[in-house]
């Protein structure tokens, strides 16, 4: 696979560049900008050989099968203007903005770049062809280019019309692809934990967040790589009502029982659930709020791992070598249930010469809001990217393609 810099000869080329500029937005404004900041090594880099950047990126989710005035609304909110005048000021220069993203606008606009300018298109999802890699599409994305890079890690587990389908038809065309230095740097520490070294055992693995069904890939490809799992937030309880504790009103999924039971036996001792629980009898508006050990009463339910849960996590943290988390182990939004995360991030803080990664999304989003951002040798920008890594041991279509 080539990256950026064995991209030979591109003063004056249109460098169709993908970035994750999939940013959090209130009220019309980017609300954090690490995604913007992540790609700019990429694009500066672009810009100083001369290159002719255009950029794609998706925004939010563009639902095309709802109603005409339901997708138009979505479309407003994910509007992907927003980014531009942010990312001039972090380039230092100006960048334009395309909001068509096909027809006579979009191929001027192009056109009118000058060497090392660069021009942001529209929201890549305002097409109902990009998330089912539509080959015209593609094609008239990739009509523009001559050279592809690709820097979404984050949107690198999607085969997408502009994450898939323009570098396979500029490969076709004998065109250079390339992946940019942010999916080179999230590959090689993410790979640390697809193929794992004996020098980084124990691997300890940490996940947390709602639902079971989502991360039962992952639960099964770590099973083969780590050395123990723990799991917290609301996931953990549809392993304990699997293994026969009560857990109250506490966030289940029934139909993920036996995969729970038989998944917790097979782990051997590996699998290491909360022994006790901070609940509440809502968990909106909640008026009571106890700690419980492993049972959860009728009317309550669980809302972070205990501190005697957090005690035993930290131990089994104490013991690593290398550490992979994703998904905070309670509401960590609300203050009364950050405790269990910050539990977590207080322990790899305390890691020495152990390697760590936090696989994104909302751990990631903890870590940042609790200041650990810096006690972790990675955090991942890519939350779905970076679980599918781990679950297909090392493959993402987005990077696949590169190669
Ligand atoms: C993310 O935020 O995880 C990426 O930008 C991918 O977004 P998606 O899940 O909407 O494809």
């Amino acid at each position: 696979m080539l990256n950026v810099d064995q991209l030979k000869n591109i003063k004056g080329k249109v460098v169709v560049c993908r970035v994750d500029f999939n940013v959090p937005l209130k009220d019309g404004a980017i609300r954090d900008d690490n995604r913007v900041r992540a790609a700019l090594p990429t694009i500066q880099k672009l810009v100083k050989e001369g290159a002719r950047v255009v950029l794609f990126s998706h925004l939010g989710k563009v639902k095309h099968k709802e109603a005409p005035e339901v997708v138009e609304a979505q479309k407003a909110k994910n509007n992907l203007a927003v980014v531009a005048p942010r990312l001039g000021e972090l380039l230092g220069q100006k960048v334009a903005f395309c909001p068509e993203t096909r027809g006579d606008a979009f191929v001027n606009a192009v056109k009118a770049l000058k060497d090392g300018e660069v021009l942001l298109i529209q929201n890549t999802r305002y097409e109902k062809g990009e998330e089912k890699n539509d080959p015209e599409l593609a094609k008239i994305w990739a009509s523009v280019a001559d050279a592809y890079v690709m820097d979404a890690f984050g949107s690198a587990h999607r085969a997408h019309a502009s994450t898939y389908g323009i570098p396979e038809i500029l490969k076709a065309e004998g065109k250079p692809v390339a992946c940019g230095y942010l999916v080179e740097k999230e590959i090689a520490n993410l790979m640390r934990c697809v193929d794992v070294k004996d020098s980084d055992r124990p691997y300890v693995a940490i996940l947390g967040g709602l639902k079971v069904s989502d991360k039962i890939k992952v639960i099964d490809s770590l099973l083969k790589k780590c050395d123990k799992i723990l799991i917290g937030g609301a996931m953990a309880y549809t392993f304990k009502k699997a293994l026969g504790y009560e857990i109250g009103s506490s966030p289940v999924e029934d139909d993920q029982l036996d995969y729970a039971r038989n998944c917790f036996k097979e782990a051997n001792g590996r699998i290491v659930l909360p022994v006790d629980s901070v609940v509440t009898d809502a968990f909106e508006g909640w008026t009571k709020k106890e700690v419980v050990g492993d049972n959860v009463p009728a009317g309550y339910q669980g809302m972070d791992i205990g501190p005697k849960t957090a005690e035993l996590f930290a131990s089994e943290i104490a013991k690593a070598k290398m550490i992979f988390w994703n998904g905070p182990m309670g509401v960590f939004e609300q203050k009364d249930f950050q405790n269990g995360t910050v539990a977590i991030c207080k322990a790899v803080a305390g890691l020495k010469g152990a390697f760590s990664v936090c696989g994104g999304g909302d751990s990631a989003a903890a870590i940042k809001e609790f200041g650990y951002k810096e006690s972790f040798s990675h955090v991942s920008t890519g939350g779905g990217a970076s679980l599918e890594m781990i679950e297909n041991d090392g493959h993402l279509p987005g990077v696949d393609i590169l190669k």
